[in-house]
């Protein structure tokens, strides 16, 4: 089959992109609505994410506009505050991720019906999900808008890691389990993944 994309409408265009670029990473991003009220803290999963830079260290979310048309929660706290949580969810969050993208009207806390809690991050302003295995602390580096969407690039300015899935090697360098992290993907339509089977090749000198 070929498809010329340029026949399709944005709606067709998107269903072909999200059921052929899997398994995508998810990120899970906790930010700030700014009330500084019990409500503050809002949460959402977006599968258009990824590392894209690591010296600086950045990663990117797009995020899209409301059916509406109006600015997603996230995107308008991350333009007006700056600053993030974005973290790998696992695969026993899926029901709570899945849950964590409803349409709350703006100021409703997507932490309290969910029932999710949080802990401190360092000195970072803004709490991490207790339960996730892996979180960045992320300030606003940059805003591209393409079409609908803001693609934020995020500088990561810290990392927790649990220590059950963290070691160091011989060279004192960290090595992260991936069964262990155990992340959530984003495949088409309604599905999500998780890690089958991990297999290791070297690369060619
Ligand atoms: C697994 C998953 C991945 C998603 N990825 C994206 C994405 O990459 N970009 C986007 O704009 N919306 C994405 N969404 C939809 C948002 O999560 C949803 O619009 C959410 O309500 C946004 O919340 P907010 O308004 O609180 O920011 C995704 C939803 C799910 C379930």
């Amino acid at each position: 089959m070929f498809i010329d994309l340029s026949t399709l409408s944005p709606n067709r265009v998107y269903f072909t992109l999200i059921q052929t670029i899997i398994p995508r990473p998810i990120a899970w991003v906790l930010s700030d609505n700014g009330t500084g009220a019990a409500q503050r803290y809002n949460l959402a999963p977006f599968s258009y994410f990824n590392a894209v830079c690591s010296d600086p260290p950045l990663l990117m979310v797009s995020i899209g506009k409301k059916p509406d048309g109006s600015i997603k929660d996230t995107r308008r706290n991350i333009l007006e505050r700056g600053k993030f949580v974005v973290h790998i969810a696992h695969s026993g969050q899926v029901d709570a991720v899945n849950a964590s993208s409803a349409d709350l009207p703006a100021g409703t806390s997507e932490l309290d019906a969910l029932g999710l809690e949080t802990v401190a991050f360092g000195d970072f302003p803004l709490p991490r999900l207790r339960d996730a295995r892996v979180a960045f602390a992320c300030e606003r580096y940059q805003v591209m808008e393409v079409g609908e969407q803001a693609i934020v690039f995020g500088l990561v300015r810290s990392a927790y890691i649990d220590d059950s899935i963290a070691v160091a090697d011989a060279q004192g360098r960290l090595q992260i389990d991936a069964l262990g992290l155990d992340p959530l993907s984003r495949l088409g339509g309604d599905q999500y993944g998780v890690l089958g089977q991990v297999v290791t090749r070297r690369r060619p000198r």
